[in-house]
């Protein structure tokens, strides 16, 4: 599949560890940034990855920051994006069957390595499953019609 990839100084070990781990996996990832840990604004790089995501040019998104909850916040603004926080495999297995997720933001700070590395292949082993699920999707992209 095709991954983007990107984090803030919090998040940027991990990131750097995560490409080579989804590279491994024989996924082809394209790492928006950044190219060393000075500090920078989580925003930026969430736009990055959920335009990326959103306009088609990935499948998925990983993002990675202190907590993961500054990216999420930042890529759901962008229309057509689902990014998820998530800090146990099983819940990344749920936003995708249930949530269609399509961005994955991740905690470098307070989830090991090993544990995000899980998450990982939970979430971009676990397909949508449709069905009931669908039409609520549906009606989070209402949402985005009445801003
Ligand atoms: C940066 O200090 C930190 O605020 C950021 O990485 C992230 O955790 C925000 O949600």
């Amino acid at each position: 599949m095709r991954v983007s990839i990107a984090s803030d100084h919090a998040g940027f070990e991990q990131k750097q560890a995560l490409v080579g781990y989804l590279e491994g996996l024989g996924h082809d990832v394209a790492d928006l940034g950044p190219a060393d840990d000075g500090r920078v604004d989580y925003p930026d790089y969430a736009e990055k990855v959920a335009r990326a995501v959103a306009g088609g040019q990935a499948d998925f998104g990983v993002l990675v920051c202190g907590t993961g909850i500054g990216m999420a916040v930042a890529a759901n603004k962008v229309d057509g994006i689902r990014a998820v926080n998530i800090v146990r495999p099983d819940f990344a297995a749920l936003a995708r069957e249930h949530n269609d997720a399509n961005v994955l933001t991740l905690s470098g700070r307070f989830v090991s390595l090993e544990e995000n590395e899980a998450i990982i292949d939970a979430f971009l082993a676990t397909p949508f499953g449709g069905g009931r699920h669908a039409g609520r999707v549906a009606k989070i992209h209402d949402l985005e019609r009445k801003r």
